[in-house]
């Protein structure tokens, strides 16, 4: 086995340091971490003290670290969505292959401009739509693509996001605000945009789009509410979103439930039960969800059309119980269908019996994302290692999705209008 491949990464965040780091520790003669920066020193700390990467290799701004020659072979883009594309652009023209977190950029320029710099470089860069590599979907993928429901006619798919995913991410969090990060259509469901359009197999041709922002403001705030839970009084103790109750008491994403992992992680570094009620005293994820101050919607719809007459629905919505995904597709010869807590599809071919595909593994065996966060290592190393362009969610294929996210976005912002693509990339 040649020596393990060298990764910096810029942004030593959640995404950086807890989903892609961690496949050094399972393969070691796969990846070296060589170098990193962050902005907040005791990320650097925990780069240092987790995978012994020098303190003159830690630098304090992804600027600092492209200030210096290439470093390692792949720069590792896991800073905010707006930060995307001028650090990998840089990265690029010094020589390194990019894996870069989604979403590219909420500007269709930006992306146009880093597709462009991707060819004219002829490096790797591999956009993080970690969904395709999991198993479920591409079991699923592989079904269509050998026929399995014959042509195509219609997919159906929902995001059901999660009430308390939704307040952590989207009302309280990083998230909450478009002109900070990107609109929630982007931002959450950019993946579900790139899952349609591989598992369609055909090109996106027109989108159209309704949502908003309903639930979660001042509007709506119970009586007894304040500027943070701690401080508000009885409503506290019907309301499901009561940040004490979510990080500290519940049963869904406290302490306890998530032992130490995110999303307790992202309030503070190496949680503890002290470190929380302080950051609920005093930080973001504190605040009363009816008085934030975010604008992205709380659910969404869109209808696509694709080449080919295959017609797709989504639904993604902050109002569910459980974070995970739901589709069906339906074709001239049967019908599939699954959900991703199950990890199940069901096969319906007309006129015969019922095939239940179980694609659950072991417990432990996978990490993130249905191990979608180790499947998209596993293949950037193979792609490195054969001297590979073209990966599975390689930057023209993640272009696509973007067209179509910024594009149901415009449409929800005209109150619905048909947009076509081709027309919407030109505009
Ligand atoms: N692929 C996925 O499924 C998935 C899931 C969640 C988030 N994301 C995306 O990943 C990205 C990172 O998300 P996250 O949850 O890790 O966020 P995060 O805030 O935890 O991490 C970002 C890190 O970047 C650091 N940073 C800020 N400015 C910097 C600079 N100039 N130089 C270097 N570091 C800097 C911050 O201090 C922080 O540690 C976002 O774009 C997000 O949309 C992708």
């Amino acid at each position: 086995m040649s020596d393990p491949i060298t990764f910096a990464i810029c942004g030593c965040g959640s995404r950086g340091l807890e989903a892609y780091a961690p496949y050094q520790k399972r393969h070691p003669e796969q990846m070296k971490i060589v170098a990193g920066a962050d902005t907040r020193p005791e990320r650097l700390r925990l780069l240092r003290e987790q995978y012994g990467v020098p303190e003159e290799m830690c630098f304090a701004s992804d600027e600092a670290l492209l200030s210096r020659p290439r470093l390692a072979d792949v720069l590792i883009v896991a800073t905010q969505d707006r930060q995307h594309v001028p650090t990998a652009l840089k990265a690029l023209d010094l020589g390194y292959h990019v894996l870069l977190e989604k979403p590219i950029s909420p500007e269709l320029d930006e992306c146009l401009q880093l597709q462009e710099k991707a060819h004219e470089t002829g490096r790797i860069v591999v956009v993080c739509h970690v969904l395709r590599y999991t198993r479920f979907y591409a079991s699923l993928e592989a079904l269509l693509r050998q026929g399995a429901v014959g042509k195509i006619e219609s997919i159906d798919a929902m995001e059901h996001v999660g009430y308390w995913h939704y307040a952590h991410s989207f009302v309280r969090g990083n998230w909450r605000r478009k002109d900070e990060t990107s609109p929630m259509i982007l931002a959450k469901s950019c993946h579900d945009m790139d899952i349609l359009r591989w598992l369609a197999g055909e090109r996106c041709l027109k989108v159209q789009s309704f949502g908003s922002l309903d639930y979660f403001n001042a509007a709506h705030a119970p009586e007894g509410a304040a500027d943070r839970c701690l401080n508000a009084g009885a409503c506290r103790e019907k309301c499901p979103y009561d940040a004490e109750k979510l990080y500290i008491t519940g049963k869904d994403c406290s302490l306890s439930r998530t032992r130490g992992g995110w999303p307790s992680n992202v309030l503070v570094s190496e949680p503890t039960e002290e470190k929380i009620m302080d950051a609920l005293r005093t930080g973001p994820y504190g605040r009363c969800v009816f008085h934030c101050d975010n604008d992205v919607v709380d659910h969404q719809t869109v209808n696509l059309e694709f080449a080919g007459n295959i017609h797709a629905t989504f639904t993604m919505t902050a109002f569910t119980d459980k974070v995970y995904r739901t589709i069906k597709v339906a074709g001239t010869q049967g019908i599939v269908e699954g959900d991703t807590i199950s990890n199940k599809l069901s096969l319906r071919r007309f006129g015969e019996e019922e095939q239940i595909i179980d694609l659950t593994t072991p417990p432990g065996s996978l990490s993130g994302h249905g191990g979608g966060d180790s499947g998209i290592m596993d293949q950037l190393c193979d792609l490195i290692r054969s001297g590979g362009t073209e990966g599975l969610t390689s930057v023209d294929a993640s272009v696509e999705s973007h067209v179509m996210a910024l594009a149901a976005e415009a449409s929800r912002l005209r109150g619905g209008q048909t947009i076509d693509l081709d027309a919407f990339r030109a505009e």
